[in-house]
């Protein structure tokens, strides 16, 4: 039978905006589930978004829409952010799916018919923005201990889930099971939390305050709380109660989370299982949490390292690579352009760069590209291939315990080794005799065997580099086709094949360029990472560089309609390829809404949002105007949306 393997991240709230933050959590995931699928496991890998709230329901009315059609339209953000970052998850689940409400409202039900819900009065301080009651010793200056924002005081009945009782139980299954919590000072914080007594957790909040929840199945005046419903899109992606039972991917083998979120996780989410009576997960691993530059990221678009920026600058699989490697999963961490560029020239242009450059090179030096046959053995040649087994040992043991750094490491590791074999080896001066041509034949065909298991290994955090490197090595057999069992043996490569070099896979990025970055980047006033500002030289020009700043995109236009009470300002829905945006045009005295539609137009994308009449503008459209007349900017041809606008 296949061994299965089930990992998840949090279902993201719908209405932030995807920032490092997230992509972290999702990257981590995915490079798990890569490389138990390269290993042969059958994996399923679940992420999604996080939907119901009180945060969306005033979102959703902000925007004069229903909190459906919203939602609809900002979960996109993520799904094309992870399309982008080549995320391979098996499926995206969604709280408002019929599938997801069906099992919560199941699993409601029968917790209150097996007597584990009641109802009670309850007197509490609340948090809107964390939608949490707390107790008035919880409370930190009289406002939330966890944002420091205002809370209110609320005395309503409510609904509660017997948890409390559960709590000796959790503290045995913590203690019994070492890996249940990671890292081990999260496992330690969360025994230290069990220290006081559990409370029992309200579960429902009153339709009047909250109506965009899942309603509950037994007393339809109110809806569930967000956490409860939330927790479940782990278990309801896999059906019905008696189907999760059966189902191969419960328990989770690992749930990935950022550490903000453990409570809600190893407590709530541990004890709800424990009532329902399933399997708890074996792996709950808290990460640590990115800062920028030293200053803590917040939620709102003006301050976030946003990803798409990211990886048009530098690529996917940089970022990729990078947030993995700087960091040991675990740990906070510090977002800087400048320790991204370090890590891109030593790393990856010289380390990785080098080997697979210097190997296709020689090969078409002296054997035209074609992998020649190794049959002269030396001595240096065991010391590589036991390096090589070492480490695919070493790294299948550290993906246990998601030490992606440490897998890194390991990795580089063999690159140098593979480096140091080239140096030591001397091909140049193998070629210059007629016995050390026979010798060259077999390191180069070495090297190149050396830069296919790199690929291999590299292929969960980096897979396009992966595939790139295959290309240039000849390989057509794509990498999951010739897994983790290929590299345990030395030699799958063919002699024979033909390689092709091609461009440099990681160029190093120059000092000047460096700079160029490093300058362009700086820390605003508002703790945000913002462009620098642009300084005039005396006679009103700017740079090029200065112009590139203005990021504009094509964009088409899905939707129009007058703002009402405003006579110039017209509400467009645009798309732009990877995410959709709202923005105002002051063009309702040149264009009826209507006309608009299926147009495309040039947008200022990186233009701080601003709100117009109550409105959030997320960028700007840009027409010509005199006194008389107002025309839209455009294309005398079509152009996609999205594309870059210079
Ligand atoms: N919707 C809840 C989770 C419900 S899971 C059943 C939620 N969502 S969230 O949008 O706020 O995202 C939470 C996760 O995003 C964090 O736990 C973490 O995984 C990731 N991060 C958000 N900001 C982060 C950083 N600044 N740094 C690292 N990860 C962070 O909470």
């Amino acid at each position: 039978m296949k061994k299965t393997f089930f990992i998840t991240t949090p279902i993201y709230y719908v209405n932030d905006v995807p920032h490092i933050g997230h992509a972290y959590t999702t990257i981590a995931a995915d490079v798990a589930a890569r490389y138990k699928r390269l290993a042969g496991y059958d994996v399923f890998f679940l992420t999604g978004t996080d939907e119901h709230g009180q945060k969306v329901q005033q979102a959703a009315e902000q925007a004069g829409r229903e909190p459906q059609a919203h939602v609809d339209d900002l979960h996109v953000r993520f799904k094309e952010l992870w399309v982008r970052f080549s995320i391979s998850n098996n499926d995206f689940i969604r709280t408002t799916e019929e599938r997801h409400k069906k099992v919560v409202a199941e699993i409601l039900q029968k917790l209150y018919d097996a007597g584990e819900i009641y109802k009670d009065s309850y007197e509490g301080w609340y948090c809107m923005a964390d939608e949490r009651f707390w107790t008035e010793k919880d409370l930190v200056d009289g406002n939330c201990p966890e944002c420091g924002r205002k809370v209110d005081k609320i005395k309503e009945f409510n609904y509660f889930f017997k948890m409390g009782q559960y709590r000796d139980w959790l503290v045995e299954h913590i203690n019994q099971n070492e890996n249940f919590i990671q890292p081990r000072s999260r496992r330690n914080e969360i025994l230290g939390f069990l220290k006081k007594p559990l409370d029992d957790l309200c579960i429902s909040r009153p339709k009047e305050r909250l109506s965009w929840g899942i309603p509950l199945p037994f007393d339809d005046q109110y809806v569930t709380y967000v956490w409860f419903d939330a927790l479940i899109n782990y278990i309801s992606v896999h059906g019905h109660l008696e189907q999760i039972k059966d189902s191969d991917y419960w328990p989770a083998a690992h749930q990935l989370i950022g550490k903000d979120i453990l409570t809600t996780h190893s407590v709530y989410w541990a004890t709800m299982l424990k009532a329902i009576g399933l399997p708890l997960p074996q792996n709950i691993f808290a990460h640590g949490w990115w800062t920028v530059n030293g200053q803590k990221m917040s939620k709102s678009l003006r301050n976030v390292v946003e990803p798409n920026r990211l990886i048009d600058q530098f690529g996917v699989d940089v970022i990729r690579y990078f947030l993995l490697r700087e960091v040991p999963f675990g740990l906070d961490g510090d977002f800087s352009h400048k320790a991204l560029i370090g890590r891109i020239n030593s790393d990856l242009a010289n380390n990785l760069g080098n080997l697979l450059n210097r190997t296709l090179n020689m090969l078409k030096k002296y054997f035209k590209g074609e992998l020649p046959k190794p049959d002269v053995k030396g001595d240096e040649d065991a010391p590589l291939t036991a390096k090589s087994a070492e480490v695919i040992k070493q790294v299948d043991a550290l993906y246990d315990e998601l030490a992606y750094s440490k897998i890194l490491a390991k990795i580089w590791e063999f690159l140098d080794a593979a480096n140091i074999y080239v140096n030591d080896t001397a091909p140049w001066n193998l070629a210059k005799t007629d016995d050390g041509k026979k010798r060259l034949a077999t390191v180069l065909y070495n090297a190149a065997e050396a830069c296919r298991v790199t690929a291999i290994l590299i292929a969960p955090f980096m897979p396009e580099t992966a595939d790139k490197m295959m290309k240039q090595l000849g390989i057509d057999t794509p990498v999951d086709q010739q897994g983790l069992d290929s590299i345990k043996k030395w030699g799958w490569i063919q002699a024979g094949t033909q390689t092709h070099q091609g461009t440099q896979i990681f160029p190093r990025i120059e000092d000047k360029a460096a700079a160029k970055i490093l300058e362009s980047v700086t820390l605003g006033d508002d703790d945000s990472i913002s462009e620098k500002p642009t300084e005039a030289n005396g006679k009103g020009q700017i740079t090029i560089d200065e112009f590139m700043k203005v990021d504009l995109r094509t964009a088409k236009i899905l939707e129009a309609e007058k703002v009402k009470k405003s006579k110039k300002l017209i509400k467009l829905k645009v798309d732009l390829g990877t995410e959709q945006r709202q923005v105002l045009a002051g063009i309702a005295e040149a264009y009826e809404p209507e006309q608009l539609i299926g147009r495309t137009v040039i947008l200022v994308a990186n233009l701080k949002p601003a709100k117009l009449m109550g409105h959030e503008s997320q960028g700007m459209i840009l027409a010509g105007s005199n006194d008389q007349t107002l025309i839209l900017g455009g294309f005398d041809g079509d152009l996609p949306p999205g594309v870059r606008v210079k």
